[in-house]
């Protein structure tokens, strides 16, 4: 399975720290945002990681992740000229990912504490759909939020202002390769931008979309209080040590 991961966009709610530098390279704890996405398609067996961004900062994600060798895995590049939406970006890894083959698309600033392995192995076996993740959230209005019928999902509505759940679409999604031909007939939004509930809504008109509920923590790190939040979280994150240099004695002068 090919690993996606979306980091572009403006980050217009972490102004004015993304006005010098990209949302998904601010620290989280002591790595930057977007190492904890890499580190969970790893971790989940996924090491072909296309990594999609803007023009902003593009050099500093190349300097800290460069191929990928010293993460474990294997990192491509793709620049997203405008920001145009989730769905948008996303059609930039058309060429990467192969027809029949599955692939794990994840927002990089959605960071979360489950392991993704067992999801993505029982994936691995599905024939064809879709699937997404939820989460239980106190404020459903600002997410996508399903309306389920038994194992599926019938719709998604984007930032519903009556949410018909307390369930929100997380930034975690599962496809397979038919994804890119559903992009190809979706429209901007009223918003402007082509959006991934709308992709998402043509799998579940198939009834080819289903679920799963994370079971940790989750958090879209993409405001002040929820990167605060992250940063609490993931401040004892396991590795942590992995990341401090080796030989650092006499660096804190
Ligand atoms: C996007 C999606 C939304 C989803 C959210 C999760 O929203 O459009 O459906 O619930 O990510 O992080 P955005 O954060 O881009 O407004």
């Amino acid at each position: 399975m090919k690993g996606v991961i979306l980091a572009g966009g403006t980050g217009t709610r972490l102004r004015p720290l993304t006005k010098m530098i990209n949302k998904h390279l601010l620290p989280v704890g002591k790595y930057p945002m977007i190492y904890y996405g890499i580190e969970k398609l790893r971790a989940a067996g996924i090491t072909d990681i296309l990594l999609i961004t803007g023009k902003h900062s593009v050099s500093l994600y190349t300097e800290f992740l460069g191929s990928g060798k010293e993460w474990g895995v294997n990192i491509s590049y793709k620049i997203q000229e405008e920001a145009g939406g989730i769905a948008d970006a996303l059609e930039l890894a058309h060429n990467f990912v192969h027809p029949g083959e599955k692939l794990l698309v994840l927002l990089g600033d959605n960071l979360f504490e489950d392991s993704l392995a067992g999801y993505v192995k029982q994936f691995e076996t599905q024939p064809e759909g879709a699937k997404v993740f939820l989460k239980e959230v106190e404020d459903a209005r600002r997410y996508g939020v399903p309306v389920m019928e038994g194992d599926l999902i019938k719709r998604i509505e984007e930032k519903p202002e009556h949410p018909q759940s307390s369930y929100c679409v997380t930034g975690i999604y599962l496809y397979d390769s038919t994804v890119f031909d559903l992009i190809k007939t979706v429209e901007p939004s009223a918003r402007g931008e082509m959006e991934i509930t709308d992709v998402n809504n043509l799998y579940a008109s198939q009834g080819k979309l289903s679920y799963h509920l994370l079971t940790g923590w989750w958090i879209d790190a993409g405001t002040f209080p929820s990167w605060f939040e992250a940063s609490d979280k993931l401040r004892e994150y396991p590795n942590v040590e992995a990341a401090a240099p080796k030989s650092g004695a006499g660096d804190d002068k």
